[in-house]
This record gives C-alpha cells, structure tokens and sequence, in this order.
C-alpha cells in the first residue's frame, strides 16, 4: 500500500526526518510512536503532500506520489486526519462531513458515504445539525475521523487521534480506529501515546529525533526493554 524510502523532511534547513524508510500493507495499521518532537507529523505531512521531501521516495500502491501536491493525493485514495483536527467549528457536523469529500463529484456517492459515515458514528447522527465547534473532544475526534473517511481512502493517515481527549474516551477512539480497519482502511496512526497505539497496531516503528530506532510487531516492541524504559517509565 505505502512505501517510504529513505525520505527526509526539513523545516527550513534543519532536518525533522532523516532518512526514515516505512512500509504498510494493505489492511495493516501501523503504528508510528515517539516523543513529542520526535518528527511524527513532519513525517505523516510530507506522505500526504503538505511538506517537500527533501530526498527519498514516497511509493503508494506502487506509484511513485512524491511529486503530487497534497490535493492531488487524495484521490488516490490518501486522506489525512491533521494533528489538533482542524474541523470548522462554525459549520455543522454534516457541512464538515461533506467538505471531506471535496475531491468527489458524484452527488449520489457523497451521500452514501455520508450514510456510511452516521452508520459507523452514531454519535455524529444525533449530532448532524450541530456545530463541530460545541462537540466535546472525543466527539471532535470522531467528526475529523469520519471526515477523513469521506473521501474513500485505502490509507488513512492519523496524526495523534487522542490528542484533547478526555481519558474515559480514549479506549472509544482507539476501539473506532479498529472498526474503520476492519472495513479494509490501511492505518497510519501517529501517537505519543505509545501503549495504546502498540497495542491496536499489527505493526510498529519508534522514531526519535527524525530516526526509526526500533521496528517490530506492537506486541514485541511493547515487551521491548527501549519501548518499556523510554515510553512506558517501568
Ligand atoms: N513549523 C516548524 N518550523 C520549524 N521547526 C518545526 C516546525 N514544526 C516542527 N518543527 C520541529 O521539527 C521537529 C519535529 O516536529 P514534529 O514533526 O512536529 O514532531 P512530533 O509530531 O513528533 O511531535 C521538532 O524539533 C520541531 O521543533
Ligand atoms: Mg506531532
């Protein structure tokens, strides 16, 4: 589905990502997790065309993307859910939905997707006529998620999905990303919340400082002695 050779990310002149090779399946979730800083956004903006590579490839599904701007990427089938969301908390519930699907032109498919998506978040059915901006975080979250999804990506791309939301909450989001794979999405989740993410991935990488510094399934780098020392404080 997805993959990253030897890609590096500059802001300015400093490097955030230095040559950091990934791959997905598709299907797969995998995890990217790190400190803040670590380069997790740098990296998951550069894959869906918001910042320049400044070397390496980006392949999905075998062609070679690394040269489309972002809008041209997501009707290949990317969609990305931003670091902190960006919904329109002045619009509705169902206006941020259909903006999500901006790159589609047949009326009728917007509208099944739509379904779809008040089908997989019941929450946002009650909700639809709402502004995004009164929704709690968990249901923000939810919102920018199925906003994502309204553009029938093969791979989505989650930048810190717990980010702002309320602890009780977090097992929900983690439990909706589950679901939305299961419907044959690939993931790319992004979280300095190391545990939870290990814990739903297939697969995983730990970067620090711009450098993938560990690799392996989310079980074995849960059990790892780096994962454990520098992520989970035992
Ligand atoms: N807009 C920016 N301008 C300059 N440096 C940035 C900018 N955004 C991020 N950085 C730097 O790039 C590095 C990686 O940041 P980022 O990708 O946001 O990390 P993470 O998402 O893992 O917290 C950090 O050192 C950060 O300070
Ligand atoms: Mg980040």
């Amino acid at each position: 589905m997805l993959q990253v050779r030897d890609l590096r990310v500059c802001h300015g002149r400093v490097p955030a990502v230095h040559d950091v090779s990934l791959s997905l399946a598709a299907g797969e979730i995998l995890a990217v997790v790190g400190a803040n800083g670590a380069g997790k956004s740098t990296l998951l903006r550069a894959i869906a065309g918001l910042m320049r590579a400044e070397a390496g490839t980006i392949e999905l599904e075998g062609r070679d993307i690394g040269g489309l701007p972002a809008h041209q990427r997501v009707p290949l089938g990317l969609a990305l859910v931003p670091e902190g969301r960006h919904l329109f908390p002045r619009l509705t519930v169902q206006r941020n939905l259909e903006l999500g699907a901006f790159t589609r032109r047949d009326r009728g498919e917007v509208a099944a997707s739509l379904e779809a998506a008040l089908e997989t978040f019941p929450i946002l059915r009650e909700r639809r006529a709402q502004l995004a901006g009164t929704l709690s975080g968990g249901e923000q979250q939810m919102l920018a998620i199925a906003r994502g999804l309204m553009s029938k990506p093969r791979l989505l791309l989650l930048d810190e999905p717990s980010w702002g939301v309320a602890p009780i909450v977090v097992s929900r989001i983690f439990e909706t990303i589950q679901a939305v794979n299961r419907t044959g999405v690939a993931i790319l989740l992004v979280e300095q919340n190391v545990k939870r993410a290990l814990s739903v991935a297939h697969r995983a990488a730990v970067i620090q400082t711009g450098r993938v510094v560990a690799e392996g399934t989310g079980a074995e780098l849960l059990r790892s002695d780096l994962v454990r020392r520098a992520y989970l404080g035992m």
